[in-house]
């Protein structure tokens, strides 16, 4: 789950991500990354955190970390959260870049449709509860693609 700062929205789908993950027996590792760096070591914003908090998830533990290229061999899939963090993925990743294990998060619920999840940064709380229920939205369609995947 990768966004720019890693202390609003992607923390926020590592959370959800992985909670709905356990709850579906599915064996899964969930993480995320920020393409900016400039709140590396810091927990989510606390309006995630708070907004988490109140949906059963506790996201206190985080800390933003940097996306880097050495990530395209640790995990399946990689998910951005908007086209902005896709273009820096790409410029991190360099020769590492693999379009198979990328998607927009959004196309996982929309497909094609190219949606973002808008950035709840230095706006007001509300901004992070429409976060959230995007986030989980998309989150639901993950693990139903992946349900579906393992039945075919
Ligand atoms: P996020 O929000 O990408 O959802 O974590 C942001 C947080 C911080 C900054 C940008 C976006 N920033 O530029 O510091």
């Amino acid at each position: 789950m990768v966004c720019l700062g890693n202390i609003c929205r992607s923390p926020l789908a590592e959370g959800i991500l992985q909670d709905m993950a356990w709850k579906a027996g599915l064996n899964c590792t969930v993480e995320s990354a920020g393409t900016n760096g400039y709140h590396t070591g810091e927990p989510p914003h606390h309006l995630s955190i708070k907004v988490a908090r109140e949906n059963g998830i506790d996201i206190s533990n985080q800390r933003s970390r940097l996306f880097t290229a050495g990530d395209f061999e640790q995990y399946d899939r990689i998910y951005a959260m908007a086209m902005d963090v896709l273009e820096d993925i790409k410029h991190i990743s360099r020769n590492k870049f693999d379009e198979k294990k990328v998607s927009l998060f959004l196309n996982e619920q929309f497909p094609g449709e190219d949606r973002e999840v808008p950035d709840p940064w230095s706006g007001p709380e509300s901004g992070y509860h429409k976060a959230f229920e995007i986030i989980s939205g998309a989150c639901d369609s993950i693990v139903k693609n992946i349900q579906l995947s393992k039945e075919s």
